[in-house]
């Protein structure tokens, strides 16, 4: 059967953003379940538009585009949807033609896997409900697209919520789990919601190791204890200065995150060392800048060496011009991204019906 003449029973479609850890997941237990809790922030204008089409026959159990061209993640797909089928037994039954693409350049050194599988597992967790005939509640759906992210890409579990969220096991509220995340709402104080995000692509290259295999280092870490207790500090102090306003203790835990995920990288077993000439440069120059104009600036850095300028929307004018004369020459061709704090996924077709209406899910305040 063609492609052409194959007709979709069921289709989804859902953009999800792309999110940054302020405290990194680094580490696994069990099957993709985290070592130690993470929180992080979904960005707005990096983000991943994924439809799903279900069919019944058909000799293909999965057919994979991205940017519209035959992609060679088909494999990955299919190992992805057999662990998903072992919860959704439905999915044995269909095949499937994914469509997928990103705002953002595939050059751009941003973790694309996060927005990806976000975006996939709200088709799939609205496909599940849809097929089974139940109507779930916002807050239902989520989490249980929270939870089929994760089964793929662990951060991605953190891409479903508008805002800021939470993965894994933590003192701090009863409904935290390592299953999926769950939305930080209550209390944040406004000043949070301004925060902007420079990406400056210091080199766009393919990552020197994959997350999974760094994941796996953290096993036989020899500061894997004093990380985990390192994290769940932090996420206690980073959660308290979200609450406060606290915009210093915000700088001191979001950098020491930073740096901390790349000295475990640097201090394992073969070590790693992903930071470049530049990317220390401009660490230097954010906090020189930090100190000398007295505006709230930091950094962080996902496992790569590009760096991700936080600031706050106030200070765009004096933060931007400071980007542009002061650190795009260390970014490779000048090349550096725009973004801010998300509003979070957007469903881009309803099933069964077409009508867009109230797409945005609500970030609070
Ligand atoms: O989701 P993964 O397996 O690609 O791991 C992501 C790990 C970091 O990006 C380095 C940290 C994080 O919490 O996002």
């Amino acid at each position: 059967m063609t492609q052409l003449q194959k007709e979709a029973i069921w289709t989804s479609k859902w953009r999800c953003p792309s999110n940054i850890a302020l405290v990194k997941y680094w580490g696994k237990r069990d099957f993709q379940k985290p070592m130690n809790q993470s929180l992080s922030f979904v960005l707005q204008n990096s983000f991943t538009e994924t439809s799903v089409d279900l069919y019944l026959g058909g000799d293909q159990k999965v057919e994979f585009y991205f940017e519209g061209l035959p992609s060679t993640f088909n494999e990955r797909i299919e190992n992805y949807l057999a662990q998903v089928a072992i919860r959704m037994h439905w999915i044995e039954k269909y095949n499937f033609r994914i469509h997928s693409r990103n705002s953002f350049p595939h050059s751009a050194g941003i973790a694309s896997s996060a927005s990806s599988f976000g975006a996939l597992a709200l088709c799939l967790a609205e496909l599940h409900f849809a097929i089974s005939g139940k109507a779930p509640d916002t807050p239902k759906l989520w989490r249980k697209a929270s939870e089929l992210a994760r089964l793929g890409s662990g951060s991605a579990c953190r891409s479903i919520y508008p805002g800021f969220s939470i993965w894994g096991n933590a003192q701090l509220f009863e409904s935290c789990s390592d299953d999926y995340a769950i939305p930080l709402y209550e209390g944040i104080s406004p000043l949070f919601y301004s925060l902007r995000d420079a990406i400056l692509i210091v080199d766009p290259g393919i990552k020197e190791v994959s997350s999974s295999r760094g994941h796996s280092l953290m096993n036989e870490h020899i500061y894997q204890p004093s990380r985990i207790a390192q994290a769940h500090q932090n996420i206690n102090e980073l959660y308290l200065a979200l609450l406060t306003g606290n915009k210093e203790n915000f700088i001191a835990v979001v950098e020491s995150e930073a740096l901390s995920l790349h000295a475990l990288m640097m201090t394992s077993n073969p070590s790693y060392l992903l930071l470049k000439p530049n990317t220390l440069e401009l660490i230097s120059r954010i906090r020189k800048f930090r100190e000398m104009a007295q505006i709230p600036v930091c950094f962080t850095l996902d496992a790569g060496p590009n760096i991700h300028l936080l600031y706050f929307k106030k200070n765009e004018p004096e933060v931007k011009a400071f980007i542009e004369s002061e650190l795009l020459g260390f970014c490779e061709n000048q090349h550096w991204i725009d973004d801010c704090i998300g509003k979070g996924p957007e469903r881009i077709l309803n099933i069964g019906d077409i009508n867009q209406k109230d797409n945005h899910l609500n970030l609070k305040p």
